[in-house]
């Protein structure tokens, strides 16, 4: 049975008509395009742009003889985007919890890439959803995990990498803080792994650049936060997720950007993404500077930055990293 809004007057002209095969279409997976079927020759509406697939709407489109679905050649930006997005590898939840947020945080960093090579879509918040359950799952079974964690010696793949990583050690403090509420954590992460859109924004040659910026770029670079949130402006993004991309460079201390707000308008999720972005920009190479070790990080914060960031991370931080340390 057609889902959403089928009528005899949602009918695609065949000319117009493209093919996407069934099997390309995914579980849990959300087609940001109207999706018609073949009946008796007419293309009928199956799907309107938002439709979440769930296994038995496939099985049952194969049941009815379905192999082939249709969307309007209008909306072929959307269709590859979409497909790409599937083609991403699906995370084993078999794996050890060492290995898992790994594999995590690789197909974090290629979502990543998408979203600075082509527009925002449905179908990449739904990816950048699916991740951060994984996510939430995985670091509540053991949120030391986020040790294993890389640092990326690659300057192309910092950018990618970076979101993924903050995201892991996100939920990793936020564990350890003793939050458990899932939807909750699920929101921390989904903002964390957007938290930089806006630098899509920004020219790689900028982003990348080695040696110093010069005003004119900082002043971009600055401007990341303010563009994220224009980018994501139209998304179903919760307002704590959107809050994350928007604030994340504020400071408690009145001292970051872009509103210069202060600690009583900070809430808890956009201080516990400031600090792991922190964190991670500390621990990894970068164009501009060399890694420091995870507690070198550390102890740079507790003597430069703790008016600035907040006390609990960084003591949540601590106390996951002696953990490793004692039962490594
Ligand atoms: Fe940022
Ligand atoms: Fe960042």
């Amino acid at each position: 049975m057609p889902h959403v809004n089928a009528s005899k007057n949602f009918v695609l002209p065949k000319d117009e008509a493209a093919v996407i095969p069934v099997d390309q279409v995914k579980v849990n997976s959300v087609t940001d395009f109207s999706i018609y079927i073949n009946k008796d020759g007419q293309y009928d509406l199956f799907s309107a742009p938002g439709y979440k697939w769930h296994n038995h709407n496939l099985e049952q489109l194969v049941k009815d003889g379905h192999g082939a679905l249709f969307y309007h050649t209008a909306d072929s930006a959307k269709v590859d985007q979409y497909l790409k997005i599937s083609q991403l590898p699906s995370i084993d939840p078999s794996l050890p919890p060492t290995q898992r947020v790994l594999q995590i945080t690789d197909v974090g960093a290629e979502l990543t890439k998408m979203l600075y090579d082509s527009p925002l879509t449905g179908a990449s918040i739904a990816k950048g959803e699916e991740i951060a359950g994984h996510m939430v799952t995985c670091l509540s079974e053991d949120n030391t995990c986020v040790v294993a964690l890389g640092k990326l010696a690659n300057h192309h793949w910092y950018t990618y990498y970076h979101s993924a990583r903050v995201a892991s050690y996100a939920i990793a403090i936020a564990i350890e803080m003793g939050m458990t509420n899932k939807e909750q954590l699920e929101e921390l992460a989904v903002g964390c792994l957007f938290h930089d859109i806006g630098k899509s924004k920004i020219t790689l040659e900028i982003l990348n650049k080695n040696g110093p910026l010069t005003n004119d770029e900082w002043g971009m670079i600055r401007r990341h936060p303010e563009l994220g949130d224009e980018v994501v402006h139209e998304s179903h993004l919760t307002s704590v997720s959107r809050d994350i991309i928007l604030h994340h460079h504020e400071r408690l201390d009145g001292a970051g950007y872009p509103h210069k707000l202060g600690a009583a308008e900070i809430i808890q999720e956009v201080r516990i993404a400031s600090f792991a972005d922190t964190f991670d920009a500390l621990t990894t190479n970068r164009p501009y500077q060399p890694s420091r070790s995870r507690f070198e990080a550390l102890d740079l914060i507790r003597h430069r930055f703790l008016e600035q960031l907040d006390k609990e991370c960084y003591k949540m931080m601590v106390m996951i990293l002696q953990r490793v340390a004692k039962n490594p």
